[in-house]
């Protein structure tokens, strides 16, 4: 046995690695705990009780009812006091305690139960949590686990196949506030029980693991899991969001439910959805104008939308109707290409930005709550500043590679494009995003322009590649490359971690626990193979000391000591682009 913390737990393990553990998913983990509790937060209050959650300043409050007896504050006048006050004679729901009005939470597959020991540890206001997984080593684990963690009060260990958990619990009293999916690779086997057992405006989080299907390596089999196609493009992390919220909503759709994304994040190996799942007949005929197809042009890399469905107000009523396309014609207008089709994606937002910023600021004002606290604000905070009603993003060296041109920097090509009178963002899921509402003929234009001072040799490209297609056309669009302030997100301001360094040398997805005990080690061997072959292989933040600060030469950075890099003048080896602290 060995013993593995994380969070508030301490969690036994066989040695010989039977049961599955991955430590790189701790952010998996801390961020659910974050996002339950402001969701235990939000449904307590509906229901008469207040969370206390470890390390937030209690505030002194007054009760309301003690006004009658003179004791009201001076201020009482604040709204926000008042809701305080209020607060302040709601029962209190802790970490650790069983509460009547809580949450029922299953996590349909467990493993070793770390993730509900710590659901029942860290997070307030829950009733119960069944920690369910098929394997009997694993639930012989959950139930160990839950005793050491002096959990048996809320914890259940299940062993049952986690569909039939959810099928059984469909009726109305039996349904769950919360489901967790966790699976190796793929949910899809588990979401149409999810978006039954699931109650009335509860959540449902999902995590997939199967990147290579979802962003477009085999997008037939991503069509026969989630009943879109993937495709290989820039923007595919952001599409393996908008695929998973695709096939929920359509899953739930058959049950008259609908689903309303709360946060989409996108990381590392894996991509993590979390919905709230309601009801409502007139609601679901909105369904069809949520999705759309995704045209895709395979010389450019342009994309248009093309939503699945039309719907208008007409005076108090909803009219639906077919949609009218396509948005493309045969060929790209910029570079003469075909295109590719893909889909279809959740087309709506990915996020709720008022939740968002509610988890953001319990997370950043309370940080040694988690380890990864850190990485937590540096996602959320990008998160919040993305453009939320544009769908999918360009990136910067795509569209100069496209061109066989010089990379324009990040501020530069930002500026321009706000200087054009559109909007832009960045997005968490890709670090070179360009997501903007601006048109692709826009994007083109502003990269002619900048093609002008960073000339291409034509003879060298052939006459039909896209590059010679788009710089043969003169720009309508003047680019303006005066540096704006507003360019520089705030996010990369604050220096946040947005992205990660690996965390340790071997990380990425973990190989499938074999079945009947011992872990496959093909997957080991291969990496071991590997290991440090690549180049300039960065498994730790710390080791950054030891690149120059291509800022601190160039006189621009202002973090001091506290730049991540180096700032002595010695010369030293050059990480690429990774200095620019
Ligand atoms: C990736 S692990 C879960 C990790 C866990 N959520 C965590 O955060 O540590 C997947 C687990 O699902 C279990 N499993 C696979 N298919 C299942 C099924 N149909 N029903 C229940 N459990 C299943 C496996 O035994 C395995 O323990
Ligand atoms: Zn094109
Ligand atoms: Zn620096």
């Amino acid at each position: 046995m060995q013993t593995i913390y994380e969070g508030k737990a301490s969690i036994w393990f066989p040695s010989a690695n039977e049961v599955f553990y991955n430590p790189v998913q701790e952010f998996n983990r801390d961020l659910t705990c974050a996002v339950l509790t402001e969701f235990a937060r939000e449904t307590l209050s509906l229901r008469g009780a207040r969370v206390v959650v470890p390390g937030e300043k209690e505030r002194v409050v007054v009760c309301l009812s003690d006004e009658k007896n003179g004791t009201k504050g001076e201020e009482a006048s604040v709204p926000q006091e008042e809701e305080e006050r209020k607060g302040a004679c709601l029962r209190t729901a802790s970490v650790g305690e069983r509460c009547e009005e809580g949450l029922r939470v299953l996590e349909g597959l467990a493993a070793s139960g770390l993730r509900s020991i710590r659901f029942a540890l860290e997070v307030p206001g829950l009733k119960s949590v069944t920690a369910n997984d098929c394997s009997a080593k694993a639930v012989a684990l959950i139930a160990r686990n839950t005793q050491h963690n002096g959990v048996s009060h809320l914890v259940q260990a299940s062993q049952r196949d986690a569909s039939m958990v959810m099928y059984e619990a469909r009726g109305r009293n039996e349904r769950y506030d919360v489901i967790d999916l966790d699976p190796y690779g793929s949910p899809s086997l588990f979401l149409d029980a999810a978006v039954q057992a699931v109650s009335e405006g509860g959540l449902l989080c999902v995590t997939c693991t199967d990147m290579a299907v979802m962003a477009g390596n085999n997008g037939e089999t991503c069509y026969s899991k989630y009943g879109s196609v993937s495709i290989k493009s820039k923007y595919c992390h952001e599409m393996a969001l908008r695929i998973i919220l695709h096939s929920l909503d359509e899953r739930a759709n058959v049950y008259q439910r609908y689903v309303e994304p709360l946060l989409s994040v996108s990381v590392d190996f894996y991509i993590r959805v979390f919905v709230r799942v309601r009801t409502g007949q007139a609601k679901v005929k909105n369904s069809a104008s949520k999705q759309a197809l995704v045209y895709n042009c395979v010389g450019c890399g342009a994309f248009h939308l093309q939503r699945m469905g039309k719907s208008m107000c007409q005076g108090k009523h909803m009219k639906y109707s077919a949609a009218t396309g396509p948005p493309v014609g045969v060929s790209c207008e910029h570079c003469g290409q075909r295109h590719q089709l893909g889909g279809p994606i959740w087309a709506e937002p990915i996020h709720n930005m008022e939740f968002v910023h509610k988890v953001l600021a319990a997370v950043s004002g309370n940080p040694s709550r988690f380890g990864t606290s850190k990485r937590i604000e540096g996602i959320l905070s990008m998160i919040t500043e993305e453009l939320e009603d544009v769908p999918l993003y360009s990136t910067l060296d795509h569209l100069s590679s496209t061109l066989h041109c010089n990379t324009p920097s990040m501020l530069l090509f930002r500026s321009a494009l706000l200087h054009a009178g559109y909007r832009v963002s960045l997005s968490h899921a890709c670090k070179n995003a360009v997501k903007t509402d601006a048109p692709a003929g826009v994007l083109w234009d502003i990269m002619r322009c900048w093609e002008k001072n960073n000339p291409v040799k034509r003879e060298k490209l052939s006459e039909t590649s896209p590059s010679y297609r788009i710089l043969s056309t003169e720009p309508v669009l003047q680019a303006c490359f005066d540096i704006r302030a507003d360019a520089n997100p705030q996010s990369r301001k604050r220096h946040l971690t947005r992205f990660q360094e690996n965390p340790q040398a071997n990380w990425g997805p973990k190989a499938r626990a074999k079945a009947g005990g011992g872990i496959s080690t093909e997957l080991e061997d291969r990496r071991k193979q590997f290991q440090g072959k690549r180049k300039c292989q960065i498994s730790d933040s710390s080791q950054l000391k030891s690149f120059p600060c291509k800022k601190f030469r160039k006189g621009t950075c202002t973090y001091g000591e506290k730049c991540c890099y180096s700032h002595t003048p010695e010369k030293s080896p050059s990480p690429g682009d990774a200095a620019e602290g």
